[in-house]
């Protein structure tokens, strides 16, 4: 997964939550305000004032108590004083029984979405992190041509085929220096070397800067504190802990070559010498000791 799908997961992801903002928002306007009433409890509340305005007692206040003074004589068929009110003892309503009110199930409903999106996107930008088989860049696998193409670089490049996306330097491997490559180096590194070819890593072991050719020595030469490795990396003088790193080498079926810039092998230690190979003309920076 690349960085394009990633970001069309992000987008659709702030598309659904926008949705569900806008949703939730619209929603809020139906409820006119905290605290109002709906049509049918304003219609229900209307007929029942009227009831009661109904029963309202048009005697006069004397014959009002005339009746009272009736009804409190003995015998007047007042009922009996019972200690059974009539009244049912509350118990609390089963919530579950109750269920969920429709601004609940919104409520709810919009917080779970949420979560969802923010789940899906977190686990695909988790994903586009870890993805594995990056291809195109450094860092990934970065085709360079064809086993014939680099050769013929090589050539006109007077030993040295550079890759720019690579950030490799491609050289030949002599084919009478395979025995001892095979004690010195990585496995990593033999499909390339039994070709005829290795791949360095243009960053000085030292401090880091790009290393150039020497033509005129036939070796790596870096000007910035002077160490020197020979054509296929080894070191040969200067600061530099180590010979030049490699990169593996990968060859289709079709003869086409891939540099796995994913892969960085350090290189040989000090000391390892398998090709050789002497300063072949002038040097192009003078090797310094620190
Ligand atoms: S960075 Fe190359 S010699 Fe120091």
């Amino acid at each position: 997964m690349n960085a394009t799908a990633v970001i069309i997961i992000a987008i659709g992801a702030a598309v659904v939550l926008g949705a569900l903002a806008f949703l939730t928002l619209a929603r809020r306007t139906d409820v006119r305000g905290a605290g109002a009433l709906s049509a049918e409890t304003v219609k229900r509340d209307t007929s029942a004032r009227r009831s009661s305005e109904a029963l309202v007692d048009a005697r006069s206040g004397a014959e009002v108590e005339a009746a009272a003074a009736a009804a409190r004589k003995p015998g007047a068929g007042l009922a009996p004083v019972s200690s059974d009110t009539g009244i049912t003892p509350w118990t609390p309503p089963d919530p579950e029984a109750l269920g969920v009110s429709r601004r609940q199930f919104f409520n709810r409903a919009t917080i779970s979405l949420m979560a969802a999106g923010l789940g899906t996107f977190s686990a695909a930008s988790f994903v586009a992190f870890l993805w594995p088989t990056k291809t195109g860049g450094f860092g990934g696998k970065v085709p360079i041509g064809r086993i014939d193409d680099i050769r013929s670089g090589i050539r006109t490049g007077n030993g040295f085929f550079y890759a720019p996306e690579a950030r490799a330097w491609v050289t030949e491997y002599p084919s009478d220096a395979i025995p001892k490559a095979e004690e010195a180096y990585g496995t990593s590194l033999m499909p390339g070397i039994e070709q005829g070819f290795i791949a360095s890593y243009q960053k000085c072991p030292h401090l880091g800067c790009r290393v150039p050719q020497c033509v005129s020595s036939q070796w790596f030469e870096c000007g910035c504190h002077g160490s020197q490795y020979n054509r296929v990396g080894e070191k040969k003088g200067g600061p530099a802990p180590r010979g030049m790193d490699h990169f593996p080498l990968e060859f289709s079926a079709a003869g086409e070559v891939t540099v796995d810039t994913g892969t960085i092998v350090q290189g040989v230690a000090i000391g390892v010498n398998t090709t050789g190979q002497e300063a072949e003309g002038p040097h192009c920076v003078g090797a310094a000791e620190h």
